[in-house]
C-alpha cells in the first residue's frame, strides 16, 4: 500500500495530525506526509501518480470552510509566522490530477468551544475529491483543537492514530 498525506496547516496543529496519521499508515505500507505548499512548489507536484492507493488531504477550518488567501492572511497578522506560507489545500484541489481508481480520505481541524465553532473544512475537501473521481473510504473527520492557537485537545493525537490505522486497513 502507497499513501500520500497532505496537509495545509498555520499554527502546526494540523501538521501534527498529519504526521500521526502519516505515522499509523507506515504500518501498512509507505507513506509520504507533506506540506501542501511545499507540493505546490514542486515540479510534478499536481499530479498524483497512479502508485498511489490512498491519498489523505487535510487542512485547518477557517471561516466554517477550507481556508483562503485573506484567512491566511488575517493568521499572518493576528499571529506572526505560519507552517502553510505557500498556498493552501484549496489551491492545490484546483490544480491537481488523481488516478481514476484512488481511495481518499479528508480531515480537518477545528475549534470545539462555541465562540468560534462553526463549519469544518474536511466537508470542504471530502466534496471535492469526491468531484475529482476518488472514493472516500471515510466520512470527513474533524480533530479538535483549543482555540485559534491553542493547540489540540487531549485525545486527538490518538483519535488520529486510531484514524490512520483504519484508513490503512482499509486499503490493504
Ligand atoms: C482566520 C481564521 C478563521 C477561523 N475560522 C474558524 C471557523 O470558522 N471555525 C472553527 O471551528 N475554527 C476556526 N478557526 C480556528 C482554526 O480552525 C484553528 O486555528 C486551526 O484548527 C488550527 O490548526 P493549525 O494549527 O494547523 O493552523 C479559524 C482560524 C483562523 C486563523
Amino acid at each position: 500500500m502507497k499513501a500520500l498525506v497532505v496537509y495545509e496547516s498555520m499554527f502546526g496543529s494540523t501538521r501534527t495530525i498529519a504526521e500521526t496519521i502519516g505515522a499509523a499508515l507506515a504500518q501498512h505500507g509507505s507513506v509520504r506526509v507533506v506540506e501542501v505548499g511545499t507540493l505546490l512548489a514542486e515540479q510534478g507536484g499536481d499530479t498524483v501518480t497512479h502508485d498511489v492507493d490512498l491519498l489523505v488531504v487535510g487542512g485547518p477550518t477557517h471561516t466554517f470552510g477550507m481556508s483562503r488567501p485573506s484567512t491566511r492572511a488575517e493568521a499572518v497578522r493576528k499571529h506572526g509566522a505560519v507552517v502553510s506560507s505557500g498556498g493552501g489545500v484549496r489551491e492545490w484541489l484546483d490544480s491537481v490530477r488523481l488516478p481514476s481508481s484512488i481511495s481518499a480520505a479528508a480531515f480537518d481541524t477545528r475549534v470545539g468551544t462555541m465562540r468560534l465553532a462553526g463549519g469544518a473544512a474536511a466537508k470542504g475537501i471530502d466534496k471535492w475529491l469526491s468531484r475529482l473521481g476518488a472514493t472516500m473510504i471515510s466520512p470527513p473527520t474533524s480533530f479538535m483543537v483549543k482555540g485559534m492557537t491553542g493547540g489540540l485537545l487531549d485525545g486527538q493525537v490518538t483519535k488520529a492514530r486510531e484514524w490512520g490505522t483504519k484508513l490503512g486497513l482499509a486499503v490493504t
